[in-house]
């Protein structure tokens, strides 16, 4: 047998030139985040940034709505059991969350025909996405078919007939009203009233937001706004009332899924010293009939919302669920057969405790509580995997 083995690159070695597109996604880069307060509405005008982001936000931002969607096809309810699934993406850019739904669809056994749509105040992000459709054609065989809308999302509804059985804001959600002093309010009111018109009773609103603290809790703060006029979170929350996670300045909710990155992206890494080698983002998932991921978890489980934090002599990491946010620690002396999984345990993992002790601000595994893991979505090594 011959063992490949990739030379890696020396740690001081020099890095080579950048090149046009990885300056470009350097540059996009930075005006997403650090400079972002100053992002000019319709940044994707620009040809090198449009480059930039089908190169290299593309492929990392595509596969992050199989998350959501693979969490609403766990529901008993068949939540996609249709012969036709009308999609609208608002704020599509070149169609990266359309391009991820039908990703998803095409590992289904089953497959809807999908009625895509998309939105953007940018033609040239359009015509992109139609072009990646246009490649895809072949091997579709008609199973979906995309529209697409100039408009500002904003006014969307007056172009859109009847209503849509998922509605996604991929990486949009921040970009509007950004500079307004009341933007939460503004985003929660807007959706609201784009959710009423847009989305069907039985349908389910995809949003993803960028990891950023500031994105983040943003979206939470739009959650609580949303909860309380009346829609239902479907995940990754199991519980419906406040997001405790807003009670602390510091704190926000995000995932971190691993990711093998394309060539292109790691080659584009290399030259400007950024590191996509994981999924980072926020999301949220919103329904109007009161389904949600706890039906099929129960009303007493957790999601994992922090990496574990491993210190000498015990193991602690934050759980959320029906008592709130709270930090779960065991003691290296209270490991137990019952209690093992702990170990395992990640950030996104949905866990059920049998006999912990609710202390008043901690989880306290003991010897006898019982750590049932319930849905994991990523990749472990096969040997320590107890997760389904
Ligand atoms: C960061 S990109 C995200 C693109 C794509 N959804 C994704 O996740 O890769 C934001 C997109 O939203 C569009 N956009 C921002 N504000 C908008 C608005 N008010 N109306 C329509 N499109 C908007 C931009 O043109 C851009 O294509």
């Amino acid at each position: 047998m011959m063992v490949c083995i990739m030379a890696r690159p020396k740690k001081n070695a020099p890095r080579p030139a950048p090149g046009p597109l990885a300056e470009s996604v350097a540059r996009l880069s930075r005006m997403l985040t650090r400079e972002r307060d100053d992002l000019p509405a319709a940044y994707l005008k620009d040809k090198g940034n449009r480059e930039a982001y089908l190169g290299y936000f593309l492929p990392a931002n595509l596969p992050k709505v199989h998350l959501p969607l693979r969490e609403l096809s766990l529901h008993p309810g068949n939540l996609f059991a249709r012969d036709r699934l009308r999609v609208l993406d608002l704020g599509s850019g070149p169609g990266t969350a359309l391009l991820g739904v039908r990703d998803h669809f095409v590992q289904q056994d089953r497959r809807p025909v999908l009625e895509f749509t998309a939105v953007d105040q940018v033609e040239e992000n359009l015509r992109a996405a139609k072009s990646l459709f246009g490649e895809l054609e072949d091997d579709d065989r008609g199973r979906s078919v995309l529209r697409t809308v100039m408009s500002p999302i904003e006014s969307a509804g007056q172009h859109l007939v009847g209503q849509f059985d998922i509605v996604i804001l991929s990486n949009v959600l921040n970009e509007l009203f950004r500079s307004d002093k009341d933007r939460i309010g503004k985003r929660t009111t807007f959706l609201g009233l784009t959710l009423d018109r847009l989305l069907a009773d039985a349908g389910s609103c995809i949003i993803i937001e960028p990891a950023l603290q500031e994105t983040s809790r943003d979206l939470l703060g739009v959650r609580d706004g949303l909860v309380d006029a009346g829609f239902g979170v479907y995940s990754p929350c199991l519980v419906q009332g406040r997001c405790p996670a807003l009670a602390n300045p510091r704190d926000w909710c995000h995932e971190d899924r691993p990711w093998d990155p394309p060539a292109q992206v790691r080659e584009i890494d290399r030259r400007i010293g950024l590191r996509k080698d994981a999924l980072k983002f926020s999301y949220l998932v919103l329904r109007k009939d009161g389904r949600s991921l706890a039906d099929v978890c129960g009303p007493d489980a957790f999601r994992v919302v922090s990496e574990p934090l491993v210190s000498k002599g015990k193991r602690e990491l934050y759980l959320c669920g029906r008592e709130g946010r709270r930090r779960a620690m065991r003691l290296d002396k209270d490991a137990a057969p019952g209690n093992r999984p702990f170990d395992q345990l990640l950030r996104g993992d949905v866990v059920r405790c049998e006999g912990m002790a609710v202390e008043e601000r901690l989880f306290r595994i003991t010897k006898g509580t019982q750590v049932l893991p319930l849905l994991a979505f990523r990749e472990r090594p096969q040997e320590d995997n107890p997760l389904p």
